[in-house]
């Protein structure tokens, strides 16, 4: 048996916030509680520092295909960088090429991960197929495979996107097993032809990114799938939203009393498009979709929180490193998709969130890891300091700043979205399932390490409550 304990923190939940020790013996919380004195393998100190549950980023792209190349981060390397900044879960999508079975794409995902993981994972499942076959497989897919969510796009068309009735059958098959259809929201027709008008008129460079694809292409999707959901009585959780009119979306479908679960990511909620009109091809390094938006979005996403609109922030890391990023350089819309940011979401989030005062600290400990474990089936073994609990802990030293470089960074990239942002409070000690992963800056686990993590349903009781709105509009 092996046991730790860490003394003298300060224990934060999405609820509490208090002074406690915390005894683990092998990879579970075995007790919590003040002055323990036990015979313990380790002991370490945790005064002056916050305890928070692991974090859970539900939203990573590692090594995927994508646009003629891979994202450059692998399982090893963006979990690595994950723990590093406090994440110890992801949520990864396995992204089905067309034409292969879900069965196909999970051992694809598996490949690269089992054995690789540094911290913990799960996977989506990205649905581009949905036919007579592939359908028949999501049952054992939610109830043996422990998948309980698919993705869809509603952009990349010619790639990944699907049409609204594959959207439909999708929604009303994974319901039937207690899952839950997520979505990437934009009007990928709109895109498209805006994209294409762009190029025809010559106007290639990066910033032509954002300016073809709208917020309104987001706030169109972001209605149609809600209504869509609301029609069939599903749950329904929006990826990346980024803006005010896609949030208004949402805040509309609460007035019949529809629940939609919300993600926003951590770039949209701190950096704005003026990125994109960067001199040079500088604003590649910041070309995703859907893109960074304004001032005025940044303040609803941040409100939106605070409303209990935005449920969830994750990174949406998928990084690309520069000479990836040139394969656009003489057309914006050949830059692949996608940004580095796995590393710094909760340190980010704290500085910028909780010490000015846009969330509370309980807050912060709701979206970077209680929701994402809810919604998406893995509390309370993660997402959670309690007992019985998986001992994830981030042990969170509020007074070490420190500067985010890709100089120092763990992200197998060459640049950061964020270089020379100072950020205070620091990830400095991570516990997973009980063993301790990172202290101080230093790696004390391997590849191999992360473990896959089956999760169930998504709440069938919200699933029934959908069920009883429809039509009452
Ligand atoms: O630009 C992005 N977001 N790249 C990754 C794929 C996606 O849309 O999530
Ligand atoms: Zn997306
Ligand atoms: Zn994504």
């Amino acid at each position: 048996m092996k046991s730790l304990l860490v003394k003298n923190g300060t224990i934060v939940t999405a609820t509490d916030k208090y002074e406690a020790d915390v005894y683990i013996e092998d990879e579970k919380i075995h007790t919590i509680g003040k002055n323990l004195k036990l015979n313990t393998d380790k002991t370490i100190d945790a005064k002056n520092c916050f305890l928070f549950p692991g974090g859970i980023d539900a939203h990573t792209h590692m090594e995927l295909p994508f646009m003629g190349t891979f994202a450059s981060d692998t399982f090893e390397t963006g979990t690595l960088a994950g723990l590093h900044g406090g994440t110890t879960t992801i949520i990864d999508f396995a992204i089905q090429n067309k034409g292969e079975s879900f069965n196909e794409t999970l051992d694809k995902w598996h490949k690269k991960a089992d054995h690789n993981a540094v911290g913990d994972y799960a996977f989506h499942l990205g649905v581009t197929d949905l036919n007579s076959e592939t359908k028949k497989e999501i049952k054992d897919i939610v109830e043996k495979k422990g998948i309980s969510s698919f993705k869809i796009f509603m952009a990349y068309k010619g790639a990944l996107m699907v049409d609204d009735r594959q959207i439909i059958s999708l929604m009303h098959e994974v319901k039937k097993y207690g899952g839950i259809v997520t979505s990437h929201c934009e009007n990928g027709d709109l895109i498209d032809e805006l994209v294409a008008e762009a190029k025809a008129s010559g106007n290639l460079s990066p910033k032509y990114h954002v300016l073809t694809r709208p917020a309104i292409a987001e706030a169109e999707a972001t209605g149609r799938i809600i209504d869509i959901a609301f029609h069939g009585g599903h749950p329904v959780y929006i990826v990346h939203l980024t803006c005010e009119e896609a949030l208004n979306r949402v805040r509309e479908a609460t007035k019949r009393n529809q629940v939609v679960n919300v993600e926003t990511c951590v770039q949209y909620l701190l950096l704005d498009e003026s990125l994109y009109f960067s001199v040079g091809f500088e604003g590649s390094k910041w070309v995703m979709s859907p893109p960074l938006r304004k001032e005025k979005d940044r303040e609803a996403l941040w409100r939106g929180i605070n409303q209990g609109l935005v449920h969830t922030v994750a990174t949406d890391h998928c990084p690309f490193c520069m000479d990836q990023k040139k394969m656009g350089e003489n057309d914006f819309s050949k830059i692949p998709n996608g940004a580095p940011g796995i590393e710094h979401r909760m340190e980010l989030l704290y500085t910028y969130g909780v010490l000015e005062n846009k969330i509370s600290l309980n807050k912060f400990v709701e979206v970077t890891s209680t929701n994402p474990a809810k919604i998406f089936g893995m509390f309370p073994k993660k997402g959670a300091i309690s007992i019985g609990s998986d001992a994830d802990i981030v042990i969170f030293d509020p007074s070490i700043s420190h500067i985010i470089s890709a100089k120092t960074h763990h992200h197998k990239c060459d640049y950061s979205a964020y270089e020379g942002w100072k950020v205070k409070g620091k990830c400095k000690t991570i516990v997973l399932r009980g063993t301790i992963a990172i202290d101080n800056g230093k790696n004390l686990i391997n590849k191999g390490f992360g473990r896959y993590i089956k999760r169930s349903p998504y709440n069938k009781e919200l699933i029934e409550t959908e069920k009883t709105l429809v039509g009452t509009t």
